[in-house]
């Protein structure tokens, strides 16, 4: 039985690594030793896919050497949040998992669900996409969601597209939307977004965060040491564990 969600406050532990390339292979290795966990229980494994720039390596390791560590018949790829633009769109975060990913293992096609921004207006997208995920985890003999999420972060603190601005807050109450159509600030565009919400994401088992990079540096400080609760990222509690991956360049541990 999956634990319940985690709404401790501790800050997650960070890995950190010399560089993006073996960032990469650190979170790949983690991320396949969650599935073989949960294919040696249950199955399928779900996984929802981190958008942004940031995982594509992970992605590229994934399809490549790290490929016949995976069951894909086993396998079910959601998103985490999505632009509202073309699946074929360069900025859309199903293109880079597709063409890094996606195309080069066997996964069933049926087992590929991406965020629909095919459907208008973005509010029904939106909850069209829930029912597809509440469809898919209605067996389920508890609430959890995905058995991992694959998350980035960006240089103010957000994660999929939740945003400093929303004012994020965790809530154990059940019932809350899993999904929502959502205007990013100015800073970020394209700004219509597509995003799971904390609820569906903290109904995970576990978080995978990949951060890289000295633009991330204030933020992953302010997360890593818990002295920002504004920072959507450090609102991820899991019902599991929370795996921090990044590179030197975004975090240099103080010496103690
Ligand atoms: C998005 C992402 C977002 C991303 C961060 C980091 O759609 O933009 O889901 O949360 O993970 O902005 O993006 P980079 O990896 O490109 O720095």
């Amino acid at each position: 039985m999956p634990p319940a969600p985690n709404n401790t406050s501790s800050p997650p532990h960070p890995h950190v690594f010399p560089n993006y390339e073996t960032m990469s292979r650190a979170a790949v290795e983690r991320l396949i030793s969650c599935a073989k966990e949960v294919f040696s229980t249950h199955g399928p494994f779900s996984m929802a896919l981190a958008g942004g720039h940031t995982p594509k390596r992970l992605y590229e390791l994934l399809a490549g050497p790290y490929r016949r560590q995976m069951q894909w018949g086993r396998v079910h790829l959601f998103w985490g949040d999505e632009r509202y633009v073309p699946h074929d769109d360069p900025a859309s975060n199903y293109r880079v998992a597709y063409e890094a990913l996606i195309q080069h293992v066997p996964i069933p096609p049926d087992h590929v669900h991406p965020i629909p921004t095919d459907i208008a207006p973005p509010s029904k997208a939106a909850s069209t996409y829930e029912s597809t995920l509440r469809t898919f985890f209605a067996d389920r003999d508890t609430d959890q969601t995905f058995d991992v999420v694959l998350l980035g972060m960006g240089a103010d603190g957000h994660t999929a597209s939740i945003f400093p601005e929303d004012a994020p807050h965790e809530s154990t109450e059940s019932g809350l939307p899993w999904v929502k159509a959502i205007t990013a600030p100015p800073r970020h565009t394209p700004r219509q977004r597509i995003t799971l919400t904390l609820s569906a994401l903290n109904n995970a088992r576990d978080a995978i965060f990949l951060v890289s990079g000295e633009e991330k540096r204030e933020a992953s400080r302010a997360v890593l040491d818990a002295t920002d609760a504004t920072l959507p990222a450090a609102h991820i509690h899991p019902r599991g564990q929370v795996f921090w991956f990044t590179d030197k360049a975004a975090y240099e541990p103080q010496a103690t």
